[in-house]
C-alpha cells in the first residue's frame, strides 16, 4: 500500500507540475501581447510624435501648394511669367499673380461687360478723391468703364484718323483696354499737361496708396505698348499698386509679362455710327483725341 501510496502521490506531483509548466506557458504567450498594448498605451505621445514628420513628407507639402494656390487665385493656373509669378484664367480672363491683366497680349472677352467701374476701383477712387480733396487737390473721373463696344468706336476713328500703326501707340483695339475691365480711369483733362499740374504731381506721389498705379509711365512704350499716359491709373489693389510702385517698374515688367499683339494684321477700318453712350462721352473722347494727336506729334517731334 505504501508503494501505491508513494507511487499515487509521485504521479499527482508529475501531473501538477505538467499543469504548472502549462499554465507557464500561456502567461509567456500572453505577455508579449499585453507588454505590446501597454507599449503603445504608453508611448503613444512619443509615437505621435516621431510619426508625425513620417507622414508630413515633402510630397504632401508640394501637394498642398497648388490647392493653396487655386483658393487665392482665380480660375485655374495656366503657367507662370518669366519672373515666377502664376498666370490663372477664369471666364476667358486672364490674372497674373491674381491681378486681372488687359494689355496688347492679354485680352478681354467681347462680352465681359460690367457696365461700370466695379465696386473695389470705385471705392477706392473715392477715397483717393478725398485725400486729395484735404489738400485742396480735385480730381475727377473723365473716363472710366468703357464698353468692348464704345472701344472699338473709338480705335476705329482714331486708326482712321491717324492710321493704325500711330493709333496703336495710344488706344487699345476692342478687347484689350483696361478701360473695359472696369478698373481703369483716365483723370481730369486727359492732357499730357496733367502730369505737371499739382494733382498729376500728386497723383504720380499718391496714388499706389489707394491701390492705383500710374500704368503707361514715362519711357515704357515698349514694355506697355503704350505711349506715356499721366493721366491713366489702374486699380491693382493696395498690395499689389505699393509693390509695383516701389519697384520703379511697370506692370510688365514687374510682373515679367508681354504686351504685343498676337495679329499684327486684326485692323478695323469701317466707322460706326456713333450709339448712345458714345454721344453721352463724345466730349471726353474729343478731348481724348485731340491730347493724343497732340502726343504723336510731341513724340514725333522728339523722334
Ligand atoms: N489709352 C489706353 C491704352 C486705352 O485705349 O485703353
Ligand atoms: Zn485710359
Amino acid at each position: 500500500m505504501n508503494k501505491k501510496y508513494i507511487a499515487l502521490i509521485s504521479l499527482m506531483l508529475c501531473l501538477s507540475l505538467l499543469f504548472s509548466s502549462c499554465e507557464n506557458d500561456t502567461e509567456t504567450t500572453t505577455e508579449p501581447d499585453i507588454i505590446t498594448e501597454a507599449q503603445v498605451n504608453n508611448n503613444s505621445p512619443e509615437n505621435e510624435e516621431t510619426q508625425a514628420p513620417q507622414e508630413d513628407p515633402s510630397e504632401d507639402n508640394t501637394t498642398e501648394e497648388p490647392s493653396q494656390e487655386e483658393t487665392t487665385l482665380p480660375g485655374t493656373v495656366v503657367g507662370y511669367t518669366s519672373k515666377g509669378f502664376a498666370i490663372s484664367e477664369k471666364d476667358g480672363i486672364t490674372y497674373v499673380d491674381g491681378v486681372l491683366v488687359a494689355n496688347k497680349t492679354y485680352s478681354l472677352p467681347s462680352s465681359y461687360n460690367p457696365g461700370e467701374l466695379l465696386p473695389e476701383c470705385e471705392s477706392a477712387f473715392s477715397s483717393l478723391q478725398a485725400a486729395a480733396a484735404n489738400e485742396n487737390l480735385t480730381i475727377w473721373n473723365a473716363s472710366g468703364f468703357r464698353s468692348y463696344e464704345l472701344q472699338e468706336s473709338l480705335y476705329t476713328r482714331y486708326s482712321n484718323r491717324d492710321g493704325k500703326e500711330a493709333a496703336d501707340r495710344y488706344s487699345a483695339r476692342p478687347g484689350h483696354s483696361e478701360h473695359q475691365s472696369g478698373l481703369a480711369i483716365d483723370l481730369n483733362d486727359i492732357t499730357s499737361a496733367f502730369a505737371d499740374t499739382a494733382e498729376g504731381k500728386w497723383i504720380a506721389e499718391n496714388c499706389w496708396k489707394y491701390g492705383f498705379i500710374l500704368r503707361y509711365p514715362m519711357g515704357k512704350e515698349a514694355q506697355t505698348g503704350y505711349m506715356y499716359e499721366p493721366w491713366h491709373i489702374r486699380y491693382v489693389g493696395v498690395a499689389a499698386a505699393e509693390k509695383i510702385h516701389n519697384s520703379g517698374l511697370c506692370l510688365e515688367e514687374y510682373y515679367g509679362i508681354t504686351s504685343v499683339y498676337e495679329n499684327t494684321e486684326e485692323v478695323i477700318t469701317e466707322v460706326e455710327t456713333a450709339s448712345e453712350e458714345e454721344t453721352e462721352l463724345n466730349e471726353v473722347i474729343t478731348t481724348e483725341a485731340q491730347s493724343f494727336s497732340e502726343e504723336i506729334t510731341s513724340e514725333q517731334n522728339f523722334g
